[in-house]
């Protein structure tokens, strides 16, 4: 098979973090006969710096060419780049959302689960301080809510106003509906819709509009929940959940907990897809911009990331596999980056602490 992906190298950590998901790719897809040919596009703060903007026309439509796009990270520090003194809709993160609306990207995959192997740095333990164990994947709607309703700022009679809409269409909450009921339907038959339909139209509606398409599938449980619950239950029993649905805003928060609760945000992949299998990976963490360049960074949610891509939109089950068991067999012949080191420096003597680069080529021997 040839692959044509678009890269999104990004800024800070990114560059670092994407190369070493090619070194593993490369390995796994030389391995089975494939090829693999990049096409690299700015987004974010290294397109202002070239061109201005924080994604161009051009760059959007090499990613539609493409059959799927592979990201890093962007952003930089808000306190001190001063991308952030540019208006909003200049900033790096305006290039994410707009990428994420014009490809369609409406799903977005995040699978947190606790790795054995890194069982003592989930800070969580259960009663007897024995390690969790969970596995659940957070199926959050990404090109609607509060992130694409109107805004404004204004100020009147010396008071200043700022608004945001948050919007959604049932059509919308259907069609992300069906993907965590398609997804439970693969994994362990549940669904927990998030909501705050306490207080909110559209959680009202997407409780109501929710329950409709689970009658499409009987053979899987719907369990409504608010959003501040799901946030305690998180931390109190992550093993209640299998698949959690939920908006925008909220499953942007609750995928960063949920992915901490793992041990390190370093380990969280995440896939956004349109209808068809055309989608965006990237890792679910940010760019980090205090370790850019320092080779500092934990490649891991980018490399699972890279396994979400040809699991996904090339349909490479036993590729996909493969890098991920690389992964575990990377962490359980003792590789750690720095974030993923247990504080007890007795335990942290006994691994062996490695560089960005390194956890990436230990990954791509073990292929
Ligand atoms: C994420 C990020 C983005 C989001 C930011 C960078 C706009 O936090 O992918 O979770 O809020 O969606
Ligand atoms: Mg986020």
């Amino acid at each position: 098979m040839k692959l044509n992906i678009a890269v999104i190298s990004g800024d800070g950590i990114g560059p670092e973090i994407v190369t070493e998901a090619e070194k593993v790719l490369e390995r796994v897809l030389e391995k089975h006969g494939h090829s693999i040919t990049y096409h690299d596009v700015y987004m974010g703060g290294c397109s202002i710096d070239r061109f201005g903007v924080p994604l161009t026309d051009e760059a959007v439509s090499i990613a539609r060419s493409c059959s799927a796009v592979l990201m890093g990270s962007i952003g930089g520090d808000a306190n001190t780049s001063p991308w952030y003194r540019l208006p909003p809709e200049k900033r790096p993160e305006a290039g994410l959302l707009r990428i994420r609306k014009e490809l369609g990207l409406f799903a977005n995959l995040r699978p947190a689960y606790l790795f054995p192997e890194l069982a003592d740095s989930c800070p969580l333990a259960d009663k007897n301080g024995k390690a969790r164990n969970f596995d659940l994947i957070i199926v959050r709607e990404l090109t609607g809510g509060l992130y694409f309703g109107a805004r404004h700022t204004e100020e009147k009679d010396g008071i200043v106003t700022a608004v945001d809409t948050a919007v959604y269409r049932d059509t919308e909450i259907r069609r992300i509906a069906r993907t965590a009921f398609e997804a439970a339907r693969r994994r362990r038959g549940k669904v927990t819709s998030v909501d705050k339909a306490n207080v909110l139209d559209t959680s009202r509606l997407w409780r109501r509009v929710v329950a409709e398409t689970a009658e499409e599938y009987p053979d899987v449980t719907l369990e409504n929940m608010l959003v501040d619950n799901c946030a305690m239950q998180l931390v109190r029993e992550p093993e209640q959940f299998d698949v959690i649905l939920t908006g925008n805003m909220f499953g942007d928060i609750l995928s960063d907990e949920a992915s901490m609760i793992t041990g390190s945000i370093g380990m969280l992949s995440s896939a956004s897809l349109n209808e068809t299998s055309f989608g965006l990976y990237e890792p679910s963490h940010g760019s980090a911009p205090d370790i850019a360049g320092k080779d500092l960074a934990n490649p891991i949610a980018t490399i699972l990331s890279a396994a979400m891509m040809l699991r996904y939109s090339f349909d490479l089950q036993q590729e996909a596999d493969e890098i991920e068991r690389a992964v575990r067999a990377a962490l359980s012949d003792g590789y750690r980056t720095a974030d993923l080191l247990p504080k007890n420096p007795d335990e942290a003597a006994a691994l062996h602490l490695v560089r960005c680069s390194e956890m990436g080529s230990v990954i791509a021997e073990r292929i």
